[in-house]
């Protein structure tokens, strides 16, 4: 009888302890990142998962700054491109991790109408606007709640008031990010508003699987389930047509190197964006979550699945980090790093043809978006 009782205390204990061991490997904690104002601190909240993924999120933009996944090693690096400190985030960066809105990509020539009347927004990328405009959602403090369990969270909660950067309508936004135990980094939007708008929401993360931002992702290998994407003008507006990928550089239905067509500029399309920088189209409406897109690094044999909700993902490549400040005076390599930007299509309030992206009184805005990690 003793002994049996010893046995199920011994059972018991170790139960409890393997059970604390998991709780204690899966956390969210946050610490101070800096001073935005007097009046406002930005602060940054680290996610760990119990396999060992760490992903940090400061409420300054809702920015990823780090998030490791692992080689085919197991040795987890950040695959992330950003800095280590906010200054440097509001002087320079071009989106790195951020949440982007009220609308991401571009609007052309800054103006929209909508049910009759026009509104003009700040042109920040001539001659269009570019990602909500000069002080899009990448650049504005969220309200943030992290959320403890197995699969650790932050919500992120932000009130972009009526004409905020030329915008109708009270917008309630809400992001989740969620760390789920099998490597994925999943993103909830929702959003509602008190008056007719237009929305597009996405995050910015510039990816590098090798690891190490002073490599390329050109021998990164990309594999795209879309047959069409969207042609560009030269100021990377769509020309509004749906253009089959088939025989182009932007034929990605099988896996390919991203610099094997990448500088082919007899290609007008790769001439206008510099490089990838264009929206492929995934279906009309994009409802329910579909797999998108593959992308492998063969030295590391990490892989990233991207899954979304949305209709399109714009690809970009990197083309512009040249400009943008690395530490001190050295810049970040060209094609340093590249975006996956799930969405709706860029400049749909001009274009009647695209998916709506105008969200009204009584409705309500859902998207999600998961990437995934894995090693091959
Ligand atoms: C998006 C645009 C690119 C570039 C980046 C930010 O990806 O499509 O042209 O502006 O944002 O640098």
């Amino acid at each position: 009888m003793k002994k049996s009782l010893l046995f199920c205390l011994f059972i018991f204990i170790s139960l409890t302890a393997c059970d604390k061991k998991a709780t204690t490997s899966q956390s969210i904690t946050k610490e101070v990142f800096g001073k935005i104002s007097e009046s406002e601190t930005a602060d940054i909240f680290t996610l760990k998962n119990a396999a060992g993924m760490e992903v940090k999120i400061t409420n300054y933009g809702g920015i990823i700054t780090s998030w490791t996944a692992p080689d085919r090693n197991g040795k987890y690096e950040n695959i992330n491109l950003g800095y280590d400190n906010l200054a440097d985030y509001q002087k320079s960066s071009p989106y790195f991790g951020a949440l982007i809105g009220r609308f991401g990509n571009r609007i052309a020539n800054g103006k929209f109408t909508l049910d009759g009347k026009t509104y003009s927004l700040a042109i920040n990328n001539k001659p269009n606007t570019l990602h909500g405009g000069k002080k899009g959602f990448d650049k504005v403090l969220w309200t943030a709640t992290p959320i403890e369990g197995e699969e650790p969270a932050l919500k992120l909660t932000y009130l972009s008031k009526d004409g905020e950067e030329g915008y109708p309508g009270n917008l309630t936004v809400e992001v989740v990010y969620t760390l789920t135990k099998d490597n994925a980094l999943k993103m909830d939007y929702k959003a509602t508003t008190d008056k007719a708008t237009v929305i597009n929401l996405t995050n910015h993360a510039y990816f590098n699987l090798t690891g190490n931002p002073d490599n390329t992702i050109l021998d990164h290998e990309i594999m795209i389930h879309a047959d069409k994407y969207l042609p560009v003008s030269s100021t990377l507006i769509p020309t509004g047509k749906l253009e089959d990928v088939k025989g182009t550089p932007f034929d990605f239905t099988k896996s390919e190197k991203i610099g094997a067509r990448i500088n082919d500029t007899t290609n007008v399309q790769i001439k206008n964006g510099g490089g990838y920088d264009h929206c492929w189209v995934f279906s009309e409406n994009g409802q329910k979550m579909q797999s998108l897109i593959t992308l492998y690094e063969p030295t590391s044999g990490r892989v990233m699945e991207v899954q979304s909700s949305e209709p399109a993902v714009q690809f970009y490549s990197g083309n512009f980090l040249v400009t943008t400040p690395k530490k001190g005076t050295e810049m970040f390599k060209k094609r340093a790093g590249l975006c996956l930007e799930t969405q709706h299509f860029p400049d749909s309030p001009n274009q009647a043809n695209f998916p709506t992206t105008v969200l009204r009184p009584n409705e309500e805005y859902k998207s999600s978006t998961v990437y995934r990690f894995g090693i091959r």
